[in-house]
């Protein structure tokens, strides 16, 4: 080897799934643990990694251009959030107290609050807005430790206003150290102009909006809210089959309250994920294992929405040998949070998910439900240098002390994005 741009040494413990796939039921808590390790960068890839001793003997003779200490700190793959809607104008702290007195999610919907109000919002606010917005709420996410984020459209409901939207993912993708992975969710909610006229509004977003969104190249994949009263199986059909033809891979907002079958719908259209979950079934979560879809699990929705029910992890991880992923669902409705750090706690207090396979969960499981297991989401020679360093000694102190921020720095691309 030549030359390293950046070797990390002084790590106390670092810890990462193997290999580049989806890591399924029991094989998400074996992780790779290595002790007084070091990782070598260069052109913003890892080019080794081991134990100290090791990496020296494979560096003997390198020219190192920097040198930084974790000083015996945690050290494990950037964290993905592969479910956010990033972007959007205004906030809902006034339905609080409605959501609080127990008026369900639903019926705010209903009643043209929730989703609704933020498409107003939306709508009213600049791209710069919108934009400055979704930075500052990037940069906690990357405090947290997190290096990849999908962000959603959904709340312009307009191709105008989605476009917009995607147009801002887009900047923030060129100009933030975080990448953004973007999807087009014009079907998150039928607008108040098309009210009693769903199927209408469908007929827009697959003849007028999808077809620019594609041309455009603003979005990777194409998801749709399937749920009671929002947009039916046959609709989400409809909708991520266009978008298939156009080149977007599709994700199912699926089962979260209601079980309407849009898990199966997810294994019929080979979705590459299945989000929320709450509500599925064994023959649903059957037809994702036999179709490789990833369930995205967000038990900040559930905690936020005061649900007693949760996503059935242990059933999925178990009996469905399925390789669970974990996302904040960053929204200003049902999960108003930033932290992935506190979704790991939830997971672990409500999904009773083991802390091992909570980082796998974050990590490459997280990575292939956004389709980018072969480039990030574990420590492996060839992969990006995405890195954080926790001021934490092992990966069960994350969930276990809980509240606080435990990230120490963050190495995007090999650069110091955080320290
Ligand atoms: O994933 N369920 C639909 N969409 C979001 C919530 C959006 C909102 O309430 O603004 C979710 O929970
Ligand atoms: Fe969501």
């Amino acid at each position: 080897m030549e030359r390293v741009d950046l070797l990390l040494t002084g790590i106390g413990t670092l810890v990462s799934p193997p290999g580049n796939k989806p890591r399924c039921g029991h094989a998400m808590k074996e992780v790779r643990e290595i002790k007084d390790a070091a990782i070598a960068i260069r052109q913003g890839k890892i080019v080794c990694y081991g134990s100290a001793q090791e990496v020296q003997e494979m560096l003997a003779g390198a020219e190192i251009a920097e040198t930084i200490d974790a000083c015996g700190r945690l050290v494990t793959p950037g964290l993905i959030d592969p479910h956010t809607h990033l972007v959007h104008g205004g906030s809902r702290e006034h339905e609080l107290a409605l959501k609080r007195s127990g008026v369900p999610y639903l019926d705010i919907l209903a009643q043209g609050g929730g989703i609704l109000n933020t498409v107003n919002s939306t709508r009213a606010a600049s791209e710069h807005d919108l934009y400055d917005k979704a930075r500052r709420s990037l940069n906690e996410m990357l405090l947290n430790g997190v290096t990849t984020v999908e962000a959603k459209s959904g709340y312009g409901l307009t191709l105008k206003d989605e476009l917009k939207q995607l147009r801002v993912a887009k900047r923030l993708d060129e100009s933030h150290p975080v990448d953004i992975v973007s999807t087009f969710m014009g079907a998150h909610a039928v607008p108040p102009e098309f009210k009693g006229r769903t199927e209408e509004f469908v007929d827009v977003i697959v003849n007028d909006m999808l077809p620019v969104v594609a041309e455009q190249g603003l979005a990777e994949f194409c998801d749709v809210f399937c749920e009671a009263g929002v947009f039916s199986v046959v609709q989400t059909r409809r909708i991520l089959l266009a978008a298939q033809r156009l080149g977007l891979a599709s994700k199912i907002h699926a089962d979260e309250i209601v079980p309407l079958g849009g898990a199966e719908l997810a294994g019929e259209v080979g979705a590459i994920s299945a989000e929320h979950l709450l509500a599925a079934t064994d023959e649903s979560l059957a037809a994702l294992a036999e179709r490789g879809v990833v369930p995205v699990l967000l038990p900040g929705t559930s905690f936020n929405l005061g649900l007693t029910t949760h996503a059935r992890a242990r059933d999925m991880i178990d009996k469905h040998n399925l390789p669970v992923a974990l996302s904040t669902d960053y929204n200003p409705g049902s999960c108003p949070t930033e932290s992935i750090q506190l979704i790991m706690m939830l997971a672990s207090l409500n999904l009773k998910m083991t802390p091992e396979e909570i980082l796998t969960a974050c990590t490459i499981n997280a990575a292939n439900a956004l389709g980018r297991g072969g480039d990030i989401g574990s420590i492996e020679v060839g992969k990006r240098a995405d890195l954080t360093i926790f001021d934490s000694p092992n990966v069960a102190y994350l969930p276990y002390h809980f509240g606080i921020n435990h990230t120490y720095g963050v190495i995007k691309n090999g650069h110091k994005a955080v320290w």
